[in-house]
């Protein structure tokens, strides 16, 4: 059975050799979708018809947003540390362990529950690809469910058993970098696609995060890392250093840093949620852009330092508060999540592409910023099954 999209008052493809612009704008398009992909798109006028319509009603149709970082199984919440930040204290990184403890004392189905919670809300919102690292179990056994556990919602699984030292190996850090690199990591790695490491004054130091992410590489893991967000420090460029698909956070970047991602194939994933939530200051994404770095945008969805699902809020904060416009920041969230999870069949609309889109409750992708805080997401086209 196929499905035609038809009466799309502007489809943003990602590919300027299908349309206008570097977002590729092809105004009153269709697309026709067989077998969970995209078989056809062009003008509306030149439409076949097919065994189901959709009728976009003149609205915007973009990619489906890929979130490419995100810290779905935890359980708890940290609402009251949140209100005491707001009252003035600043995030540190320290609450992570409180959601340790609640992540190991939680049932497997209490852990399930909650990422399919979050997984749904984000779907509502129109994200289609998701990425899901452990980190807050820090056992063998803790962070090998919490990747099981991911697996069942995302191929796009990372392990994140360096996110912080637990509290029973406070004492002897060298001695958790050797349970991470040796028997969890071999426990871990067939749940997960990616390897990365809280590289961070206070989590772990450029010499745990390249022994770690390096013995990850080797197990067959592609590599990512938590760096610079909360000072400046050698994350980025150990990210590039050891061919890392993304660097995440970026937000205290030297000259150095930024020339080192600016000749490389490293994206910089920016998480302005983090800097929202935390009251920090934001990424410095002109400044990138401006240097021919890849950018993409992510919503670091966690119960710590940003707990939102929501690209569309991304957006608008990249848009307000990062020097990005709206057509850059729409890019970000879509095709640039895809290079940052090193994928060609998302993020992008052509043929062969995987049908995921979402049509907006607006005549244009620059309403995402525009209208901040509004729903503008009628239908999640996921795999080519429309959400309603
Ligand atoms: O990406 N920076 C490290 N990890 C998360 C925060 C986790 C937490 O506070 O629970 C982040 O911001
Ligand atoms: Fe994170």
């Amino acid at each position: 059975m196929n499905l035609l999209i038809d009466n799309i008052g502007e489809l943003v493809t990602n590919d300027p050799a299908l349309g206008r612009g570097p977002l590729g704008i092809v105004q009153r398009a269709a697309v026709l979708v067989e077998e969970g992909q995209i078989a056809w798109i062009g003008r509306a006028a030149y439409a076949q018809p097919a065994d189901r319509r959709l009728d976009a009603e003149g609205a915007a149709v973009i990619p489906g947003f890929v979130d490419s970082h995100a810290h779905l199984v935890f359980a708890g919440d940290r609402a009251p540390e949140f209100a005491a930040r707001m009252a003035g204290e600043a995030y540190t990184g320290g609450g992570i362990r409180t959601t340790v403890a609640a992540t190991r004392a939680a049932s497997d189905d209490d852990l399930r529950a909650t990422v399919e919670r979050l997984r749904r809300e984000a779907l509502r919102q129109g994200t289609t690809t998701i990425e899901i690292k452990s980190g807050y179990g820090l056992s063998v056994a803790d962070e090998v469910r919490s990747l099981r556990i991911a697996r069942e919602f995302t191929e796009e699984t990372t392990f994140l058993g360096a996110h912080v030292v637990p509290p029973e190996y406070t004492d002897r850090p060298d001695d958790y970098v050797g349970l991470v690199c040796g028997p969890m990591l071999r426990s871990a790695a067939p749940h997960a696609r990616w390897i990365d490491v809280f590289c961070e004054r206070g989590a772990f130091d450029a010499d745990h995060s390249r022994a770690i992410l390096t013995v990850g590489q080797a197990a067959g893991l592609g590599v990512r890392v938590h760096a610079n967000q909360l000072g400046p420090g050698p994350g980025v460029r150990l990210a590039v250093e050891l061919g890392a698909a993304s660097a995440d956070h970026c937000t205290h970047l030297d000259d150095s840093d930024v020339d080192a991602l600016a000749g490389s194939s490293t994206v910089a994933t920016l998480l302005p949620g983090a800097e929202f939530s935390t009251r920090s200051a934001y990424p410095d994404a002109r400044r990138l852009l401006d240097a021919r770095v890849a950018v993409a945008l992510a919503t670091d969805c966690n119960p710590g330092s940003s707990y939102t699902t929501s690209m569309p809020f991304c957006i608008a904060l990249a848009v307000r508060e990062m020097g990005m416009t709206p057509a850059e920041a729409v890019w970000a969230a879509t095709a640039g999540g895809a290079r940052a999870l090193r994928r060609t069949d998302i993020g992008v609309l052509r043929p062969g592409a995987r049908a995921d889109m979402v049509v907006l409750d607006a005549p244009s992708h620059l309403h995402l910023a525009y209208r901040p805080g509004v729903p503008l997401v009628r239908h999640t086209v996921h795999n080519g099954v429309p959400s309603r």
